[in-house]
């Protein structure tokens, strides 16, 4: 499914791994422009390539908060068309709850929350500027079951707290015509889920949870942070999604 994209021009972090890379692809297929960031730089340059022209790509450290501001600010003068953010970079951390020190804590809150937070804090006074603007911030399942999957209690206070930071770029942005929402997706076939992929027991113990009765491909969840991205959610603000195979469901 091909949403439409024209006219936008999209910062993707996290934008050459398994779903920020679907979420590349759907931009460019909906006519739209992708500025792709990671910190896997020789992966990013070599997939923004294959976008074609109009797209590029930058080092973008989600984890350096002093660096990841000038870099938004660079950006945002080569690119001041920009009015959608989709924060995609995160990392795992699946010890269990009495191996988690505090370097393991503070590693997994700095990228996922504090990363995330960095980039909607860089970049809600421009979207503000501009009249408005998209924001899409990629949380988990474990933000809402409290982690059990793969993701242990780091990772999913990590997601809890983006799920609120959501909810709180919601409320504030709305009367700058600013929108955010987040999508919660489950086990999905991406290099984060390797290990458990390959770990028959885990495997089938985790896709037991899941009432679709599989794992998702990455362009699943992808799906539904394009809608999220597009104007097909104008009126849609605030909202966690699951795309989780119905492991939640809240109403
Ligand atoms: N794969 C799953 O089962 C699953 C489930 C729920 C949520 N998620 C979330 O989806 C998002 C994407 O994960 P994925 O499955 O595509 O994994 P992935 O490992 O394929 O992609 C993650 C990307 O983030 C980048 N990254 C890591 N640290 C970064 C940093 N400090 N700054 C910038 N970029 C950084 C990596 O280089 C990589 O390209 C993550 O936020 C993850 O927590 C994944």
């Amino acid at each position: 499914m091909v949403f439409d994209f024209t006219g936008k021009t999209a910062i993707v972090t996290g934008g050459s791994g398994g779903i920020g890379s679907e979420i590349a692809r759907g931009i460019v297929a909906g006519g739209g422009h992708v500025i792709v960031t990671d910190i896997d730089d020789a992966k990013g340059e070599a997939f923004v390539k294959t976008l074609g022209k109009g797209n590029s790509y930058y080092h973008l450290d989600i984890g350096t908060p002093n660096e990841a501001r000038a870099t938004v600010t660079q950006i945002l003068v080569d690119h001041p068309e920009t009015n959608t953010l989709i924060n995609v970079a995160g990392v795992i951390s699946a010890k269990p709850f009495e191996e988690i020190d505090d370097a393991e804590w503070s590693r997994t809150i700095t990228i996922n929350l504090n990363g995330t937070f960095t980039m909607c804090s860089a970049l809600f006074p421009h979207l503000k500027k501009i009249g408005g603007g998209r924001i899409v911030n990629v949380s988990s399942v474990a933000g809402k079951i409290g982690g059990g999957l793969l993701g242990t209690a780091a990772y999913a206070s990590s997601k809890a707290g983006v799920n609120g930071l959501t909810k709180a770029v919601a409320k504030e942005g709305g009367k700058y015509g600013i929108a955010c929402n987040a999508v919660c997706p489950s086990f999905t076939l991406t290099q984060m889920t390797t290990a458990l992929n390959e770990d028959k027991t885990k495997h089938d113990k985790v896709i037991a949870m899941i009432p679709l009765g599989r794992a998702a491909q990455p362009s699943e969840p992808a799906q539904m942070v394009l809608f999220f991205a597009s104007d097909a959610a104008s009126f849609v603000t605030g909202e966690i999604g699951d795309c989780d195979g119905g492991i939640v469901m809240d109403g």
